[in-house]
């Protein structure tokens, strides 16, 4: 399936300006432009990051009791870690409702949006362009404060900046004793794996 089976981006804008609170229309509108920039320096189709950047919390508002029926529903494997923080399913489950409610049918688009809170072990340029831009766009320094070195780096290397922010992460997990998710270790694993095979 090519994107222009799917909606335009101008449809899409629309409708989550509608159906997004203010605050994750704001967020969505960031990281699409961010998603623009980085798919521009990589040599990724704009058009389709920007339209993952839009629906990519297309599920964030939902409660943890609903995403966790909603992922019965659609046959979502459930690890142990999703089981204890139900709140890491608005991403499998938003990539399901995108495919079912919203007629999008790109399966790199779905797959990033799947991968975009944790990562996972096999990562399209597409999808590291998505967990960046949404864990990097301008708003997000009121959370986590000086992202500019990691927004240089994502411009020169998408791999690098995420494993700077996996660092990040495992660190501020460790201090507050929250669980790793399992996809997040693999996709770690992985790219450190291929950073180190690209140095032999
Ligand atoms: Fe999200
Ligand atoms: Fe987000």
């Amino acid at each position: 399936m090519n994107v222009a089976e799917s909606p335009t981006l101008e449809s899409i804008r629309t409708r989550i300006e509608h159906e997004l609170p203010v605050d994750a229309f704001g967020h969505a509108l960031r990281t699409a432009q961010l998603a623009r920039t980085l798919a521009s320096a990589h040599g990724v189709d704009e058009d389709r990051a920007e339209l993952a950047a839009l629906v990519h919390d297309i599920a964030d508002g939902l409660s943890d009791g609903e995403l966790l029926r909603l992922a019965d529903q659609f046959q979502i494997p459930i690890s142990l870690t999703e089981a204890r923080v139900p709140k890491l399913l608005h991403a499998a489950v938003g990539a399901e409702i995108l495919r079912r409610d919203w007629g999008i049918t790109d399966e790199e688009i779905l797959d990033a949006v799947r991968d975009h809170t944790t990562g996972g072990p096999h990562m399209s340029r597409l999808a590291k362009v998505l967990f960046l831009a949404d864990k990097i766009e301008p708003a997000r320094d009121r959370h986590y404060g000086g992202l500019d070195p990691v927004r240089e780096l994502a411009m020169r290397s998408l791999d690098e900046a995420i494993l700077r922010l996996y660092g990040w992460r495992m660190d501020q997990l460790a201090a507050t004793g929250g669980p790793v998710d399992e996809r997040f270790i693999a996709a770690r694993n992985r790219l450190i794996d291929q950073s180190l095979a690209s140095r032999r």
